[in-house]
């Protein structure tokens, strides 16, 4: 049957204006690095989709890379759009990157003008796209100068191609240096993607006072630390979890859920029950109580998550003592 969106879809959602620009996005965004692979249920996918945009999640974050195979999250993607959400592409940001190794030889990898629009062009092929909402630098290139990488997201934008342009895991200075060029262009920095979560600080130590400063937006990735600071792991690793699934290329492994961690997420537990939250819920609220966070990008392997994690706007305010409890808790 066809879908038919909820009609009551941008009532629940909270929508945040992402810096100095005149795009909002939703406070919940749902990224595909995972889950949308080659191997994964179409069906599931369609189901994550469809709930996260019933909820009024209107903007999804992809890469080239994501899968696997590299290139198969995005035609997935394009699959589901074509089926579902064609109608409803005004009412989509859908975001793109590359930056990380795509394809064989010199080309294929880093900053060059030469991958970045290459590898732009395969995304829009492979989602069935004319332009992309935004299209970031996955990642600095420190063998390539700022200026020629900078120089292809201003192309790719006057050449109707992308909307918007952003950054992802560039540091404080490489940030203030790329969002200088690209002001030069006539080109502003839409969006920061740093990886940030109660458990990965680094984005304090004078990122998000950047990105404040020059009026970029800010979209955490992984701000449930894959799924670390959910109840996921409280018992054991589920069979279904993506530690079980033992997926490589930097996803969440066995390794990682030390003695540590889970006594941290034990605590954390705790103090989101006494909130009326989920764990999940409380990690993203975490996050979602500073001003300068446009939206958080979460993961997905089932709708419910996506519906756990919207819940989070129920309430991301935070007592002074509550502040303290949870720093105290991650200092161990
Ligand atoms: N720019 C970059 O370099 C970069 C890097 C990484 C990610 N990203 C972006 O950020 C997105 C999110 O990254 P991520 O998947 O690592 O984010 P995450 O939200 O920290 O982790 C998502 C995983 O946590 C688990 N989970 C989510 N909600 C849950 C809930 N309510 N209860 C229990 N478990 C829950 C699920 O794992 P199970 O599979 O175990 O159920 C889910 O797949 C990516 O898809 C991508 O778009 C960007």
């Amino acid at each position: 049957m066809a879908y038919q969106p909820n009609p009551a879809r941008y009532e629940a959602m909270e929508y945040r204006r992402c810096g100095r620009s005149g795009l909002q996005l939703p406070a919940v965004s749902v990224g595909l690095w995972q889950n949308f692979g080659e191997k994964d249920a179409q069906a599931n996918c369609r189901a994550i989709l469809r709930t996260a945009f019933d909820a009024g999640v209107t903007h999804f974050d992809l890469a080239n890379n994501y899968g696997p195979p590299p290139g198969a999250a995005e035609e997935m993607f394009g699959r589901l759009l074509r089926t579902d959400f064609q109608a409803y592409r005004d009412e989509l940001i859908i975001s793109t990157k590359a930056g990380y190794g795509m394809w064989p030889g010199p080309y294929g990898d880093g900053g060059s003008r030469k991958y970045l629009m290459a590898s732009l062009d395969q995304s829009l092929r492979r989602m069935g796209l004319d332009y992309v909402d935004i299209y970031y630098h996955h990642r600095p290139d420190s063998d390539t100068p700022v200026e020629e990488s900078m120089g292809a997201l201003d192309a790719l934008v006057r050449q109707g191609k992308a909307l918007y342009v952003g950054l992802s895991s560039y540091s404080p200075a490489e940030t203030r240096r790329a969002v200088a060029v690209l002001r030069e262009l006539g080109t502003p920095c839409l969006i920061h993607q740093p990886k940030y979560s109660m458990l990965v600080r680094d984005p304090e130590q004078g990122l998000l006072d950047v990105l404040a400063e020059e009026g970029v937006g800010c979209i955490p990735f992984s701000p449930l630390a894959q799924g670390l600071l959910t109840d996921k792991y409280l018992q054991g690793i589920p069979d279904d979890s993506r530690v079980a699934r033992n997926l490589g290329n930097g996803a969440l492994e066995e390794n990682q859920l030390t003695p540590a961690n889970i006594a941290k997420a034990q605590k954390l537990n705790a103090l989101a029950q006494e909130r009326g939250q989920t764990m999940a819920q409380l990690a993203l609220a975490w996050v979602l109580k500073d001003p300068r966070i446009t939206s958080v990008i979460i993961g997905a392997s089932k709708p419910q998550q996506v519906t756990d994690a919207v819940g989070s706007l129920a309430n991301y305010q935070f007592s002074a003592a509550e502040l303290a409890r949870i720093e105290e808790i991650l200092q161990g």
